[in-house]
């Protein structure tokens, strides 16, 4: 009998095919729409489940779970995990780090260029048809070369994306973090810790790279904006809810900042209204990692996770010990 695993969402034919070697799977190609509550039933029974950053193992989800295992996260991130609770239940939680730096740091990167040189919104204003010449102040933006970026979160894509800035485009690299780097990652990716008060004094584009938790909840606020310059750019593709979107909003509508790039929203799928009539924030649907190569990695990773675990009990990518 091969154990019961239950992958949540739709995925790769060819990752189902290798999971169902070794395990029983349900799947969900259908893509239904689970509820928490529908979400929980089909989990319980089953010995594993492959997650995506959307579906939540909780308290709660766990409590109902009693036969869980593991989950492997198809995410970086695992705010969808509460990872104490799952060691004290005897679950290992895993993730899918380092496959998508790379891709994700473009992805930033791009934002922030589409963000500063106004790209969405002087497509739209093409799109309706409102371009009937040239003006030497059409669209003018902010600077991205040369200009000093402020990153906060200097894990490992927060790294890939000072590279970017002070190699290809001799940016001034700014960061902060919870703890600084090496003298010697400092040196490669060329950036300088400054306070996380400095950053957004001085910085002209902020970029977002924190993971979140209750302590990084809205770590951009009203207060924070207050203090970015009135030309600064601000990017987030870290996770919803680093900022107060509401307030972002405002800030935005009065160009207290000049413009924002969002790939992550607080209660995604739903985006706040007001960020959605602002005219000076390039929105995106969460998808820094999603390039056809990346996501296949990531899908093989959490794969990998849940066979190595089940096969030779011990994950590659694990986010708690057990006891
Ligand atoms: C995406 O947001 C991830 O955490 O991988």
């Amino acid at each position: 009998m091969k154990p019961k695993i239950i992958v949540a969402r739709p995925i790769f034919d060819s990752v189902i095919q290798r999971l169902s070697e070794h395990f029983d799977v349900t799947d969900n190609q259908a893509d239904h729409a689970w509820t928490k509550a529908t979400w929980t039933t089909a989990l319980a029974h089953h010995v594993g489940a492959f997650t995506t950053g959307s579906d939540p193992v909780d308290a709660e989800v766990l409590a109902a779970c009693p036969t869980l295992k593991m989950c492997a996260n198809m995410a970086v991130g695992f705010n969808n995990f509460d990872v104490p609770t799952m060691t004290a239940r005897g679950v290992l939680a895993s993730n899918t780090p380092d496959v998508l730096t790379e891709t994700t740091a473009d992805f930033g990167f791009a934002l922030l260029m589409a963000t500063a040189r106004r790209m969405t919104e002087s497509e739209h204003y093409l799109r309706r048809g409102e371009w009937t010449q040239w003006r030497y102040d059409m669209f003018a933006g902010a600077e991205v070369h040369g200009s000093t970026m402020g990153i906060l979160g200097m894990g490992r894509i927060g790294q890939a994306i000072a590279r970017r800035g002070a190699h290809g485009f001799g940016m001034k690299v700014i960061y902060h973090n919870r703890s600084r780097l090496s003298a010697e990652l400092e040196a490669e990716c060329k950036a300088t810790y400054v306070s996380k008060e400095e950053l957004l004094r001085t910085a002209d584009h902020v970029m977002l790279v924190v993971p979140y938790s209750a302590a990084s909840h809205h770590t951009i606020g009203a207060a924070e904006l207050a203090q970015m310059k009135p030309t600064a750019t601000l990017v987030n593709i870290a996770r919803g809810g680093i900022v107060d979107d509401a307030a972002l909003a405002v800030a935005l509508r009065a160009h207290q900042i000049a413009a924002a790039g969002l790939d992550v929203f607080e209660g995604e799928p739903k985006v706040h209204p007001d960020l959605l009539t602002v005219p000076n924030v390039v929105l995106t649907p969460h998808i820094a990692s999603s390039s056809i190569q990346t996501r296949l990695a990531m899908a093989n990773l959490a794969a990998d996770n849940l066979i190595s675990y089940f096969t030779q009990g011990k994950a590659l990518t694990p986010l708690n010990t057990l006891p």
